[in-house]
């Protein structure tokens, strides 16, 4: 008999209450925390298939500038008086500064390139499709965090370029509905240009110290912290769920 098709919720809340001891193993067994390596694997699900790479690549490249990036911190100082200037000293001073800043750089830039190709492999394939809806939304929010990680990255040289986009890019928090001043429902709301969002994310009314601070802390480790979770249970969902392109 065709089994039930599961609700949506179950997929995140896997399990109820364990009460029997099978129940009991199967919490471990479903559990990324508690068995993050599958106890089985069907055999077609371990091909590499027509998938392009692209997921494999997204993560070499993280993985490239999680290790350039704390290279770059044994210098950096994310202060107004000394960030433009350490940059200064990685590109001309450090013994493989400038080099393991481009790195970074690039690395950084083509994260976000692989990404969205590799999400658009997943929607032409169909592979967002049930059961894999669940492993979807956890891409997206990896897609947030990649996308994160560029635009505070942006901020820490804190030079002309950096200092004025992030500028732009903060502003428009001020246009966000219900939470930015000037955005819809905002006056209606009482809110003030000087205690609306933008002020709340930046830390002050204006770019300055404490945003390079807040910037910095999201960029090295608040959104590390995110992006590893989640790249745990994305993988561990692939292995899962089975890989569909490995099939095409
Ligand atoms: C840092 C970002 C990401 C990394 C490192 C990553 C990594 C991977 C890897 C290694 C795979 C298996 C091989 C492959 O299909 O290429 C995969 C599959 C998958 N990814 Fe991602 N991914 C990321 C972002 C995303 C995004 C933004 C989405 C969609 C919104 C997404 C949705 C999926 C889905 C649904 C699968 C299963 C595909 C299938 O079974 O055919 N991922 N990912």
């Amino acid at each position: 008999m065709a089994k039930p098709p599961q609700e949506f919720k179950h997929k995140i809340f896997r399990t109820g209450l364990p009460r029997t001891p099978e129940q009991r193993l199967q919490v471990a067994r479903r559990s990324v925390f508690l068995h993050l390596h599958p106890s089985r694997i069907a055999a077609d699900r371990m091909k590499i298939g027509f998938t392009w790479c692209l997921g494999g690549l997204s993560f070499m490249l993280f993985l490239v500038t999680v290790v350039t990036g704390a290279l770059l911190m044994i210098y950096y100082r994310p202060v107004l008086e000394n960030a433009y200037a350490d940059m200064l000293d990685l590109s001309y001073a450090v013994f493989l500064g400038r080099f393991t800043r481009n790195v970074h750089r690039w690395a950084g830039h083509g994260i976000v390139i692989t990404v969205v190709v590799h999400m658009l492999r997943v929607f032409y394939t169909g592979s967002y499709k049930p059961p894999r809806e669940f492993n979807w939304i956890v891409g997206v929010c990896l897609l947030l965090i990649v996308l994160a990680f560029a635009f505070t990255g942006y901020l820490l040289p804190w030079d002309q370029i950096s200092y004025w986009g992030t500028r732009v890019g903060t502003h428009l928090l001020h246009s966000v509905p219900l939470l930015g001043a000037d955005g819809p429902f905002g006056s209606a709301l009482g809110l003030k240009p000087d205690g609306d969002l933008a002020v709340f994310v930046l830390g002050d009314a204006d770019l300055g110290p404490r945003a390079l601070v807040r910037f910095y802390s999201l960029h090295v480790f608040i959104l590390p912290v995110f992006a590893v979770v989640f790249l745990m249970v994305h993988f561990w969902r692939v292995r899962k769920d089975g890989n569909l392109a490995a099939k095409l």
